[in-house]
């Protein structure tokens, strides 16, 4: 990274999706990027965002392990970290009883170790230097207990609700924290979570694009948390008035293994 007028934001799943399009938008609005992926191709990502004029260092490593983790912190070489976008992560469809259970503990590792592992060693840099933006990429999912996806919708649950204490935790600082809850997106999260035979598989999603610019907008401005779109805002706003039976009922009618058409 040779650049040092622009600031630097971290995305972490910078790869593709949600976190290809995050790190987009951060390289359009003048940011330089440290980004992090566990497969090769984020090299090749890196290669897009140099071309939109940021300076990109891009590390493959598997942010499931505190080594992976070092590793990306590491690699910031002690410049400020201005903002960080913490958006790796997985799902995994299937009940939770035929699931592998080492695919099982290395969700929960990315998902929420590692993140908040993260998010503790850049989080105290910005205390020092009293000021920084984090994203932490949460989901609708963890609104409701989610059927045939239950150790994921725990993640995102643990996720949404560590993103708003850490906010209130820093309310008195220059630090401000942003839960992006996003629904259904049409990215390589389904294939992945092996869940392509599924009704919210297969069903339209929101586009990615739309999704992260409206996550780094909320970060830009400090805001708490943004849910895009007015299904999943009616979802989420529902969800706290819902007997928690019948939000698991209705989410083995969308992730159960065979509820898509095909
Ligand atoms: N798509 C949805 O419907 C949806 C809805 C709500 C929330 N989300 C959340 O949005 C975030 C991004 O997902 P996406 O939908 O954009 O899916 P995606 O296209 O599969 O992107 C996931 C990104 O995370 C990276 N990643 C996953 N595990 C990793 C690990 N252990 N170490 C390093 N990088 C890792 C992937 O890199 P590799 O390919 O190299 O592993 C990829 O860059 C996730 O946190 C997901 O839970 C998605």
């Amino acid at each position: 990274m040779t650049s040092d007028t622009r600031p630097l934001a971290i995305v972490t799943g910078a790869s593709s999706g949600i976190g290809y399009e995050l790190a987009k938008c951060c390289a359009e609005q003048g940011f330089d990027l440290l980004i992090a992926a566990d497969q090769p191709a984020i090299h090749e990502a890196a290669q897009k965002f140099r071309a939109l004029g940021a300076a990109v260092e891009a590390i493959a490593v598997d942010l499931a392990t505190l080594e992976g983790v070092d590793q990306l912190y590491a690699a910031a070489k002690g410049r400020p970290v201005e903002a960080l976008l913490a958006n790796a992560g997985h799902g995994l469809g299937h009940a939770f009883l035929n699931q592998d259970f080492n695919t099982v503990r290395h969700m929960i590792d990315t998902n929420i170790t590692g993140t908040i592992y993260l998010i503790q060693k850049v989080g105290k840099d910005m205390r020092t230097r009293h000021q920084g933006r984090i994203l932490i990429t949460g989901s609708v999912a963890g609104f409701m207990p989610g059927s045939f996806q239950a150790v994921y919708s725990g993640t995102k649950a643990f996720l949404n609700s560590f993103s708003f204490a850490l906010r209130n935790e820093l309310k008195d600082t220059n630090i401000t924290v942003t839960c992006l809850m996003p629904g259904a997106t049409e990215t390589a999260f389904f294939a992945r979570a092996d869940m392509l035979d599924t009704k919210v598989g297969q069903e339209e999603k929101d586009d990615p694009a739309d999704v992260a610019k409206a996550g780094f907008e909320a970060m830009m401005k400090g805001e708490g948390d943004v849910v895009t779109g007015w299904q999943n805002k009616l979802q989420t706003t529902m969800a706290n008035v819902t007997p928690s039976d019948m939000l698991a009922e209705r989410h083995r009618k969308i992730a159960e293994p065979g509820s898509g058409e095909k």
